[in-house]
């Protein structure tokens, strides 16, 4: 045969070599990511009310599946249709609250198969002018899911803003709120981390955190310090209790979901009714990152943006401290009144 022949038909062997090697890669990765979703307990026993009996997990992953294809390549109507896919008003938000860990938390309930996230923070109840474009410009902002699967939103200026816990009622009152919470004088210095990067970036000089937490004039705690106000959750939560009894609420441990996430998003799963379907294999340790990442299947993982899990700066120990014994009374009335107690000073 030609040498011009046989380089032809070493190229075609080539080519179809790599396909067949890829095809069988793409089964691999399908197989594992199914074989992870095998109930590990009789799915029956366990499905919560909007998830019916007859509508196996294993169904719905694979339906999932299909969803993802459908935002990344923007669904036409017909795939829409096709699919029952529709755009659900939220049946959980966490509300809160900033710095405590809440991207982490949706993108971690955003592994379970029922599960879908608006991926923005919406804004539709802090902000008037939202507000004012109505509960069907909310719902467009949603994203397409599956009838039977449940939609949640991140909005953390949710859990401080006076109006916001009445606009919620009104639309939903047994709506499950979700608040991320982490030692108040930590979250507190890494709110003030951030609008630091946020400054540094436009070139601007900030303050150091010392001269913002303490007053001056008193050298008390400056109550008047948004990062400080935000750490007293109890008065936030008060507001809330308003409008939705306790029960209503979950407390989500903002400290462990950086150490040991699995226990806290297992607790998630029973609050908002859902079978048992977050796993250890969905989470694994970056060093690198020095945070916990999630991993879908063998082929998909990820972890979160760089802005999330910043270096703070370093704060006179001082003034620690008088914030730890500031706050402590506030986090005594908050462990009375969540029945969920944490180890702060
Ligand atoms: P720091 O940047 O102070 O470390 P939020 O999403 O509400 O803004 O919270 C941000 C915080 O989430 C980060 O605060 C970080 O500590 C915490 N966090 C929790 N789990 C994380 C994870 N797996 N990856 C990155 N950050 C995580």
């Amino acid at each position: 045969m030609p040498f011009k022949q046989q380089a032809l038909l070493r190229q075609k062997l080539f080519v179809l070599g790599s396909l067949a090697i890829g095809s069988l890669l793409y089964l691999v990765a399908r197989v594992g990511s199914l074989d992870r979703l095998q109930p590990i307990c009789p799915i029956e026993s366990r499905v919560a009310p909007h998830l019916p009996e007859q509508f196996p997990l294993r169904t719905l992953q694979y339906k999932r599946g299909i969803l993802h294809e459908l935002r990344k390549g923007n669904a036409t109507k017909e795939q829409i249709r096709l699919h029952s896919l529709v755009q659900q008003l939220p049946r959980a938000i966490i509300i809160g609250v900033r710095k405590g860990g809440t991207r982490a938390l949706l993108e971690m309930l955003n592994l379970h198969p029922a599960v879908v996230k608006a991926s923005q923070e919406i804004h539709f109840f802090d902000n008037d002018q939202n507000y004012a474009r109505g509960i069907d410009w909310y719902r467009e902002k949603m994203p397409f899911s599956f009838p039977h699967q449940i939609t949640i939103e991140k909005s953390p200026a949710y859990f401080i803003t006076e109006e916001v816990p009445e606009r919620i009622f009104k639309m939903n009152s047994s709506i499950k709120l979700l608040i991320i919470v982490r030692e108040p004088t930590t979250r507190a210095v890494s709110d003030y981390t951030q609008v630091l990067e946020g400054k540094e970036r436009k070139n601007k000089t900030y303050h150091k955190f010392e001269k913002l937490a303490i007053d001056a004039n008193t050298c008390e705690v400056n109550t008047k310090y948004k990062a400080v106000r935000t750490s007293i959750y109890t008065k936030h939560l008060e507001r809330w209790l308003k409008y939705f009894p306790v029960e209503q609420f979950h407390i989500v441990d903002g400290d462990r979901l950086i150490t040991d996430p699995l226990p806290e998003l297992q607790l998630v799963e029973q609050f908002l009714n859902l079978p048992s379907r977050i796993s250890q294999y969905n989470l694994y340790f970056n060093a690198t990152r020095g945070f916990y990442c999630l991993r879908f299947n063998i082929v998909f993982n990820k972890c979160l943006a760089g802005s999330k899990g910043r270096i703070h700066p370093e704060v006179d120990p001082a003034v620690l401290a008088k914030l730890r014994r500031f706050f402590h009374p506030f986090n005594q009335k908050f462990y009375q009144i969540t029945g969920r107690t944490f180890n702060w000073p």
